[in-house]
């Protein structure tokens, strides 16, 4: 079976490992350079009891993510030579107000309802785990075994893995529609006019997804939301765990640079740095860990998430093209939900029955939405 992965980035890369596992011949296009999108501008958190802010569908899939990225970690680094800096350190969840604390309480309250890991932390048993945060803290949650990597070096090393098991990759070249012929693809017309002939397509490229001509009826639309990140330098293990709040995360690495996240905007494809967005980003730094406004500043940079209308991703197969896969709208969760999407979208080729069960994520829910686009 020849497979062809539209987008070069960590979702694209965790299918073409899995499918070329499997033996499917797998070619990842790419029409800029690989994982220089959302992946890597990402921050890295396997974080699904900080993204989620409900029990249901996401936090269960977010769950699940974070079980299968444990299950496979070790396999990946193995199959890649790539060590993604899978780091255990876990997730310190602040409070600064009555408001926020009461907030945690729920949360740890229906965290446990659903049997993920978490401990409620006064301000000085949270003092003791990370000296570094701020003097106002009024209540922490600790998430032991929510962890964080390196998600440019987790983006190369799936794309590694994916090449050591024999797939092939393309950069800089951007696909503009499928092919189709009696209501199914056989393949994808490249922006130069050159064709590549496929059995299976799989549309994982992000914010840009909707724009591959040819699946309109599926009605799939990607919004771009633009977050914005600061890098600090720093001795490494200055912090131990990520810090996580209502304003904002920081996200330690291995080397010692301190990550500090982020901002939630819609400014179309812009992926600027603006002044703005750093005062909101400093803002929440000082609120959190005041001692990170000594370091030494280094650089900032953005990316876009990929957000669809109900925030949820699309996976699985085309309503109007059933051998086109979508694979896509990962909006802040896209390095927790890459090995998950991975493997769900191998085993749907292969026709094993995945993990989660993939129906309320197909995009036969935005042809019922009467919302236009
Ligand atoms: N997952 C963190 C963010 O999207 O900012």
């Amino acid at each position: 079976m020849k497979a062809v992965i539209v987008g070069g980035g960590i979702i694209g890369g965790a299918i073409a490992w899995r499918l070329a596992r499997d033996g499917v011949a797998a070619t990842v296009l790419e029409r800029g350079r690989l994982g220089r999108e959302a992946s890597w501008a990402a921050a890295g958190m396997i974080a699904p009891q900080a993204e989620a802010q409900s029990a249901g569908l996401f936090f269960d899939l977010c769950m699940a993510g974070r079980r299968v990225f444990a299950a496979t970690v070790e396999r990946l680094i193995a199959d890649s030579g790539v060590d993604p800096e899978y780091d255990a350190q876990g997730i310190l969840y602040l409070a600064l107000d009555a408001a926020e604390h009461a907030e945690l309480t729920a949360r740890a309250r229906w965290h446990r309802e659903c049997g993920a890991l978490v401990e409620e932390l006064s301000p000085a048993e949270a003092r003791r785990l990370e000296p570094a945060i701020s003097p106002a803290i009024v209540h922490a949650l600790h998430f032991s075994d929510n962890r964080r990597v390196d998600n440019r070096k987790l983006t190369q090393a799936y794309v590694a893995a994916a090449l050591a098991a024999g797939a092939a990759v393309r950069e800089n070249a951007r696909v503009d529609a499928i092919v189709t012929a009696g209501g199914r693809a056989t393949g994808v017309r490249l922006d130069d006019g050159a064709r590549l002939d496929a059995d299976l397509v799989i549309i994982a490229a992000g914010a840009w997804s909707h724009e591959i001509r040819g699946l309109e009826g599926d009605r799939v639309r990607l919004f771009p939301v633009r977050g914005q990140i600061l890098c600090f330098e720093a001795r490494p293990r200055l912090l131990g765990p990520a810090l996580f709040s209502p304003r904002g995360y920081l996200v330690p690495r291995r080397d010692g640079r301190i990550l500090a996240g982020s901002t939630m905007e819609e400014a179309g494809y812009d992926q600027s740095v603006t002044l703005a967005g750093i005062e909101k980003i400093a803002r929440g730094v000082a609120a959190m860990a005041p001692a990170i406004g000594e370091l030494r500043f280094r650089e900032a940079w953005a990316g876009l998430r990929p957000a669809t209308r109900d925030l949820l991703p699309v996976l699985g197969p085309s309503p109007t093209a059933p051998n086109v896969i979508w694979a896509t709208g990962h909006y802040r969760s896209g390095i927790l939900l890459s090995a998950l999407t991975g493997e769900v979208i191998a085993d749907l080729v292969a026709g094993r029955r995945p993990a989660i069960d993939p129906a309320p994520f197909s995009a036969a829910r935005f042809a019922r939405d009467r919302v236009d686009l």
